[in-house]
């Protein structure tokens, strides 16, 4: 059983544990590594990023992590973050992580996925992105409340990536709000995958309309509106069959008031998924720095939605506004009973 270092060790340190070494590459480790010295109760450097380590070392370095010994700066965190992105798995294991910390894995991992299958809508990039929605279901799953924390890494530096991340983690946040903690890892899975790709058929349209500065221009608009359609043929070449995701791509810019499209249908006939990608996609789209409007706050981005009754389902718009303004209620309920049973001066939250 390893020894479990002092508790202050980890606001500046993050341990390493046997799975995440081996999960680094073998003999250059990407980040400096500082190993726990139990006699003096210090922490010291003991092998320096990207540096090679001989085959002795890489076993000294081994019985270290297995022993609850080694460590990374939890400064060097970004460089950490983007390796276990690429592992993914990973954070359901590892319980050294702060949520923070995994919702911010969580995001540069689906970023890249997304930017990945964008530029190769193939099934074999689609099963990796299918693969580790699955393991951000069962994370989810697992602790709804969890939700929270994904929200708070939504990113304002525009891109279709990033949108599609951004619209993914708030639209799993109003699904958590909305069921109630009585959600499956399924629906989950095919929920997600409905956000992360309900701007498929963008990459079909020319790059100089997307990356434009300025305001579009009415041909412009056309062109962009003919991404629905595109992307629900790309669903069908890769063979999605899921209706929850072919309603979020299908329906997400249709409103409650039939002024939307590709349809113009209106009230109940838009199914909820589709009304809650229509206000996940809105608040994201919003919240995003274009070159030629700054991004708008999330609280004003929120406050629009709401008082658009006319064309957005105002349950979901209203804890939208929850959310933002306060976080998930049932989380904060949660919390409280969590800081009540620790002692009053764990502040360790
Ligand atoms: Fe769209
Ligand atoms: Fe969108």
């Amino acid at each position: 059983m390893p020894e479990q270092p002092p508790s202050i060790l980890s606001e500046t340190y993050l341990q390493i544990s046997p799975n995440i070494l081996e999960s680094f590459p073998r003999f250059r480790p990407p980040v400096d590594l500082y190993l726990y010295d139990e006699a003096v109760g210090r922490v010291g450097l003991t092998h320096r990023a990207g540096a090679r380590l001989g085959n002795e070392a890489q076993a000294r370095v081994a019985a270290h992590a297995e022993a609850g010994r080694l460590f990374l700066l939890r400064d060097d965190y970004l460089i950490y973050a983007e390796h276990l992105s690429r592992k993914l798995g990973l954070v359901l294991v590892e319980d050294g992580l702060r949520p923070q910390e995994v919702a911010e894995i969580f995001f540069l991992a689906f970023r890249d996925r997304v930017a990945g299958f964008y530029d190769q809508p193939k099934k074999e990039p689609l099963a990796r992105l299918r693969d580790d929605l699955s393991i951000l279901a069962e994370y989810v799953w697992a602790d709804p409340c969890r939700v929270e924390f994904l929200t708070g890494t939504l990113h304002k530096d525009y891109d279709l990536a990033v949108h599609a991340v951004n619209s993914m983690f708030i639209g799993l946040a109003l699904y958590a709000m909305l069921s109630d903690e009585k959600m499956t890892r399924l629906s989950l899975v095919g929920l997600s995958l409905g956000l992360i790709l309900h701007d498929l058929g963008m990459t079909n349209v020319p790059r100089f309309i997307t990356d434009k500065e300025q305001y579009l221009v009415r041909r412009d608009r056309e062109s962009i509106r003919k991404h629905v359609e595109a992307g629900l043929r790309k669903l069908d070449r890769l063979g999605v069959g899921e209706p929850v995701v072919r309603q979020c791509l299908e329906e997400h810019h249709e409103r409650l008031d039939g002024s939307g499209y590709p349809r113009g249908i209106r009230g109940d006939a838009i199914s909820l998924p589709g009304r809650l990608c229509a206000v996940a996609d809105s608040f994201s789209a919003m919240i995003g720095r274009r070159p030629y409007r700054d991004a708008t706050m999330l609280e004003q981005a929120a406050a629009t939605l709401v008082h658009d009754v006319e064309r957005y389902d105002r349950r979901l718009t209203g804890l939208l506004a929850v959310l933002i303004a306060e976080g998930i209620p049932s989380c904060r309920a949660h919390d409280a009973a969590d800081e009540g049973a620790s002692s009053p001066e764990g502040g360790d939250s």
